[in-house]
């Protein structure tokens, strides 16, 4: 079983994994060790930056016993036009997992497709799953579920927002995003969204999408990879911003998230970040839980 992009989980799951993440976060405040993943290793290929996710995966693996190995594109024979197949096939010889971030979605699935150990996307230009299944985990958090959320998201239709159609897709809670003419999410992955009844909308009016919102959520105007477009796209997201004035149209206790890195005076203002609203360091701490989750399901569970 690989984790590509939050669909390829159903809720029930999702909800097993939110669990499972409560109980190692709870086990790891109270310094009770657990190390299910004793001899395994996590292999990671990385052809973009990293901080959090990195990091993150890494002591994941560590803290449940495991061992993890950072493969950067620079170093090893990916960079020097070796195939992905022939990749995917030789790392499932030596390591239990390989954890991918890419640029095109299709490069990944073609990792899925040849290797024989579970693929979890660590971010494409496509998707971003276990960014948005720790932001659920902090939601309920924060808010004790995710059920009957109306959770806002404003700026770029990219990979995040990508994600978060998935989770509201599985989940059913709100889901409205407000995002630019042009910079709307992926047309196919919305569609099937909506096909299943799911509860999303997607519009160019912040006001629509924020008032009495419950979430917050915004990310970069320029992703990885969009280097080239940045000036263009700094025209084209001017105003969707979250700032005092916006989180004052939400619900009066609603949560701001970011996946992180923000750009501050971008898409969101040093005040709203760093303000009591705002729940980013949460956030980016709850990627080492649900990642711990993640592993012990996709490498003793599943394999049961
Ligand atoms: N949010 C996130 O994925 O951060 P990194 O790019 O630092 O991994
Ligand atoms: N949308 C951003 C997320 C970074 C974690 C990017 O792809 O660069």
């Amino acid at each position: 079983m690989h984790l590509l992009t939050i669909a390829d989980f159903s809720r029930e799951e999702i909800d097993r994994l939110l669990k499972m993440a409560e109980t190692v976060k709870a086990r790891h405040k109270k310094g009770i060790p657990h190390r299910p993943l004793m001899g395994k290793t996590l292999g990671l290929i990385f052809e973009k930056s990293s901080t959090r996710t990195r990091v993150s995966f890494e002591t994941a693996m560590y803290h449940l016993g495991g061992d993890a190995i950072f493969i950067s594109q620079r170093d090893s024979q990916i960079g020097r036009g070796e195939p992905i197949k022939d990749t995917a096939r030789v790392m499932s010889r030596y390591v239990d997992a390989i954890a991918i971030r890419t640029y095109g979605h299709e490069i990944i699935e073609e990792y899925a497709k040849y290797s024989t150990v579970p693929v979890i996307n660590g971010l494409t230009d496509l998707h971003h799953p276990c960014q948005v299944l720790a932001d659920v985990l902090t939601i309920v958090e924060k808010k004790g579920t995710y059920e009957g959320m109306k959770v806002s998201w404003i700026g770029d239709g990219n990979n995040m927002a990508n994600s978060w159609i998935e989770a509201a897709m599985r989940l059913g809670f709100e889901l409205i995003l407000a995002c630019p003419k042009g910079y709307w999410p992926h047309a196919e992955i919305l569609k099937r969204a909506k096909a299943q009844g799911s509860n999303i909308t997607v519009t160019e009016n912040i006001e629509e999408a924020v008032k009495n919102a419950d979430v917050l959520n915004t990310d970069v105007w320029a992703s990885m990879g969009q280097e080239e477009e940045a000036e263009k796209r700094m025209r084209a997201f001017d105003g969707y911003q979250i700032n005092s004035k916006v989180l004052g149209l939400a619900k009066k206790d609603a949560i701001v998230m970011h996946c992180l890195p923000a750009h501050r005076g971008e898409e969101i203002t040093e005040e709203v970040l760093e303000g009591p609203n705002s729940v980013v360091w949460d956030e980016a701490e709850n990627r080492l839980h649900i990642q711990k989750a993640i592993l012990e399901w996709l490498l003793v569970e599943s394999s049961r």
